[in-house]
């Protein structure tokens, strides 16, 4: 996989095209893994509306390519603390997506790496991030990149309680 290139996605263009379809496999896939909001019809169009504006500033993509495809990418944004939490700043981990025949040849890995890096020039010392408690895969990818448990999160919807 020496021809896989790096780079951080700057502007709207064809990346960012072929990264919106990478997101809908990616809420697909999750779908199959148990998660239980899912993505609206169009929601891939809202989503990097809603990114564009971040680059460069509290948000950060790095894409994975294969010559000019787009096959991979990793997703990341600071949050920052409330006071009564020492008011610093986190970084969250948001997306991560590598195209499944690329899978299990360390592109997952580099993509973190590059959203660590770049937390660090941030100087931001914890990351965040969610993982479907049925995505076993991606368990085993975030423990074995030194992730740690710590929350459950739950949820249950409220459709019919009321009547
Ligand atoms: C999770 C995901 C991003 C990992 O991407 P990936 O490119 O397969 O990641 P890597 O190749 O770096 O690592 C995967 C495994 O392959 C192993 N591996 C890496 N390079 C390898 C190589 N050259 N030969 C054999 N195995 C290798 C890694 O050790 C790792 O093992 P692990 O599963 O025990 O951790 C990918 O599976 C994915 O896109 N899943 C669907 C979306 C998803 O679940 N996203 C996460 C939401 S939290």
């Amino acid at each position: 996989m020496e021809n896989i290139r790096y780079l951080e996605l700057k502007e709207a263009g064809t990346l960012l095209e072929q990264m919106e379809t990478l997101f809908v496999l990616m809420y697909d896939y999750m779908g199959d893994k148990g998660l239980l909001q899912p993505l609206v019809p169009g929601g891939e169009k809202m989503w990097s509306k809603s990114l564009l504006p971040t680059l460069g500033k509290f948000g950060v993509v790095w894409l994975a390519l294969n010559g000019e495809e787009v096959i991979g990418f990793i997703q990341g944004m600071i949050k920052l603390l409330p006071n009564y939490l020492g008011g610093g700043k986190v970084g969250i981990i948001s997306h991560v997506y590598v195209k499944p025949e690329m899978r299990q040849y360390g592109i997952g890995s580099e993509l973190a790496k590059k959203l660590e890096e770049w937390f660090v020039t941030k100087n931001i010392d914890s990351i965040e991030l969610q993982v479907l408690y049925h995505n076993e895969k991606a368990r085993n990818f975030w423990e074995n990149t030194g992730y740690e448990y710590e929350v459950y999160q739950m949820r249950k919807f409220l459709v019919g309680v009321s009547e």
